[in-house]
């Protein structure tokens, strides 16, 4: 029976059904379905009684590795007991894939998992374990029989269900209590209870609200599929990310084979972290190299690019900034990024202009991130203006240097955290010379056949990068 309101989500006013504005204050486009809470009897049972928090105990054992090792890192070295993992990311980007290898490699070792496939039937989930060479382990069909519960063995492949009934899955979900459940994807799923289509905010915010409860009470870890439309992140995720402990997003270029999965919210671990995977035709492949990855492209001695060494997590990774400068025809000049913040864009090429008197008032600067990876830290300021220099001189930078630091408003360049696993990084790739923040050079031990070059501020990276005669006036 269907016993449902429409609440509006700016003032809390409800109606029986849908409106474009609410009648209370006006606002259009904010009544969600809700499920009507029964004044009657509310429950206000205790679920727990209160403790010490110095009584409180924590279990060994709570985490548990995926199997995946990129997937672990972000986690946070595993999935928790009862946590519950949402994966945002734009159709096609290979959640689904993720999901099923981590599933696979649950139950292989020795959990029970529970797949829940409401995009797909379980035949073409089962054609996609195929590929990735995994689950093929059960002859088709010889497991007819099997009971999902009440077995003592490990079972032998993950357990699948096309289900897209909320209230079906959670008894379902009771019955057979697995350790690890996947959804895919939560906007399929819908509760009997409410009339709005699945995928609807009231529907999605629902379901994750007594999948959350249903997870937390039988110690079930859950991964939650949710799609990302273009236009941004749809509702449904972004009302998730406050219920669910974890968000992870699976992002990368459609047109390049790797993935980055980042967390955006983590209370078991860091969000520094990423995880970095090559789709590939057999499944996602963990790159635990990423630096070679990005690397990998890199043309020899052009000018205009330049490698930086960037902590992603608790990792240095090295990336290859492109710079292009060129004429601006059109009045106004423009600062075009990718992979980059574009408002510190143009602040370095302020102060480029400023300090080291180049005319970059009069031309565009396109600034590019090769391999779609995006870099956040301060740390990449000095190799940014080393590539946007590079360009505007039409001088390579040598094609084994590594560029790092921060740059500030008068030009000078400050210090770094943790420069010498960076220069560690690109000694391990190859790099022979490292300029870096003079601070930091003094400090650095320099062990690994890396020349280290300490700068103080702009003018001195250009006599490291390209030499003295190199005129700022071009
Ligand atoms: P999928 O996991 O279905 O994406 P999502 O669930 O995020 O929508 O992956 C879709 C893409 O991945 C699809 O274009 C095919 C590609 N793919 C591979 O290249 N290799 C593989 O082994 C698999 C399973 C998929
Ligand atoms: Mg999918």
């Amino acid at each position: 029976m269907k016993r449902s309101v429409f609440v509006c989500q700016q003032c809390g006013s409800q109606a029986p059904k849908w409106l474009g504005r609410c009648g209370q204050c006006g606002a259009w486009g904010t009544l969600v379905e809700e499920r009507e809470s029964s004044k009657a009897a509310p429950d206000v049972r205790r679920t727990e009684a209160p403790r010490l928090l110095t009584d409180v105990g924590v279990a060994s054992g709570v985490r548990r590795e995926t199997g995946l090792g990129e997937l672990d890192r972000v986690l946070g070295g595993g999935l928790v007991r009862g946590s519950v993992v949402l994966i945002g990311g734009d159709p096609g980007i290979g959640k689904s894939t993720l999901a099923l290898q981590a599933a696979c490699a649950l139950s292989a070792s020795g959990a029970r998992v529970l797949y829940v496939a409401g995009e797909e039937s379980a035949e073409q989930v089962k054609v996609r374990a195929m590929r990735i060479g995994l689950g093929a382990a059960g002859a088709p069909g010889a497991d007819g029989g099997r009971a999902p519960h009440g077995e003592t063995a490990a079972d032998p492949s993950p357990w699948i269900v096309a289900e897209t009934t909320l209230e079906a899955l959670l008894a379902l979900l009771h019955e057979m209590t697995p350790e690890v459940i996947v959804i895919d994807s939560v906007q399929t799923l819908a509760s009997a209870e409410l009339g709005s289509a699945a995928g609807s905010v009231g529907q999605v915010r629902e379901v994750a609200a007594r999948l959350v409860t249903a997870c937390k009470a039988a110690g079930t870890a859950a991964f939650l599929i949710g799609h990302v439309t273009k236009e941004g992140f749809l509702a449904g995720p972004r009302v998730l990310e406050h219920m669910v402990d974890t968000v992870l997003y699976f992002e990368g270029d459609r047109d390049h084979a790797f993935r980055i999965l980042r967390a955006a919210k983590n209370r078991f671990g860091s969000t520094n972290e990423i995880g970095v995977f090559e789709m590939r035709e057999g499944g996602l492949i963990g790159v635990p190299n990423a630096s070679e990855i990005f690397l990998a492209e890199r043309p020899a001695m052009a000018a205009g690019s330049a490698v930086i060494a960037t902590i992603e997590g608790s990792r240095p990774i090295l990336v290859e900034v492109q710079a292009l400068v060129s004429a601006a025809p059109y009045g106004t000049p423009r600062r075009t990024t990718l992979g980059l913040d574009a408002n510190r864009a143009a602040l370095l090429a302020a102060v480029l202009e400023k300090r080291m008197g180049m005319r970059l008032g009069d031309r565009d600067i396109f600034l590019n991130v090769a391999g779609g990876v995006r870099v956040e830290e301060p740390a990449a300021d000095l190799g940014v203006v080393a590539a946007i220099a590079s360009s505007y001189l039409d001088r390579p930078l040598g094609s084994d240097v590594v560029v790092m630091g921060e740059v500030g408003l008068t030009g000078e360049v400050r210090a770094i955290g943790r420069a010498d696993a960076r220069v560690r990084e690109g000694a391990r790739l190859g790099f022979r010379r490292a300029i870096v923040p003079a601070a930091n050079a003094r400090q650095s031990s320099p062990d690994d056949g890396v020349e280290i070059v300490g700068v103080r501020a702009l003018d001195e990276l250009f006599a490291a990068a390209f030499g003295s005669d190199a005129s700022a006036r071009g």
